[in-house]
């Protein structure tokens, strides 16, 4: 069966088809760049277009970088402040042939991950984190989300996580992997506090340079990289849309 994702970020909008037996992409994926302003019409024309060149009329998985809840974005840290109250899946659903299913990216970068990647027949507590622009997390018990956590936003030494232990923060500050990595690690020594995670995931971009930072990470629970990098956004908001009942 065939589904179609679409991941909305910050520096770019990406969609595809999407196989849903394996978890993969089926052929290329098509990357635009995200309006500037990045607001609600201008991105959803360039989703609309992105559906539309793939002749796609089914119902679509889109993600945000904020929290979603019943197709509404509740928050827009890295994104145009105008996003907040937005109906998204309404709003998007002019611009499309099918129904949409907006989810939190994270949320669907890790539903991609226990379906087909690093955390397939993981049981207990699994906490998928994805390090970027800010930092994502999706939290599952048994296999079951639980959504919106927003934990980039924990307090860490008095500041938003995410503003120093993102990937973001390493290019921006010009960090090596090392401090970088003792960042990551003072954010999850503040999470580990709270949460005992029976393993954690990381994604995002910088998971595929694992190699260099996690073995630095001091953690009681076990780091694993994410397996699908870049596609888990796609794969996992079609998987969404595929499984959800539409409303
Ligand atoms: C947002 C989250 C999002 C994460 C990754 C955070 O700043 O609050 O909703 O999942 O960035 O994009």
């Amino acid at each position: 069966m065939q589904g179609f994702g679409v991941d909305i970020g910050g520096s770019g909008i990406k969609g595809c088809l999407v196989d849903l037996e394996k978890g993969e992409l089926v052929g290329e994926r098509l990357r635009i760049e995200t309006p500037q302003p990045a607001l609600p019409d201008p991105v959803y024309g360039v989703v609309g277009g992105i559906v539309e060149s793939f002749g796609w009329t089914g119902r679509i998985g889109v993600t945000f970088p904020g929290v979603m809840k019943h197709g509404v974005a509740y928050t827009a840290a890295n994104v145009d402040k105008s996003w907040i109250g937005t109906d998204v899946d309404a709003g998007l659903g002019a611009f499309v042939p099918g129904t949409v299913e907006t989810l939190n990216d994270a949320d669907a970068a890790g539903i991609a991950e226990m379906r087909y990647g690093a955390g397939r027949d993981r049981q207990g507590v699994v906490l998928m984190l994805t390090f970027g622009t800010g930092i994502g997390s999706a939290l599952f018990v048994d296999g079951h989300l639980v959504p919106n956590t927003e934990f980039g936003h924990i307090q860490v030494d008095g500041e938003d996580g995410e503003k120093r232990a993102a990937a973001s923060a390493r290019e921006r500050e010009d960090l090596g992997y090392p401090e970088w990595a003792r960042r990551v690690d003072r954010y999850l020594d503040v999470l580990e506090a709270g949460l005992w995670p029976d393993l954690i995931i990381v994604g995002g971009g910088v998971s595929k340079k694992a190699h260099k930072w996690v073995p630095l990470l001091s953690t009681r629970t076990p780091v694993v990289p994410a397996q699908l990098q870049n596609d888990a956004g796609i794969v996992g908001a079609a998987l969404a849309a595929s499984e959800r009942p539409e409303h």
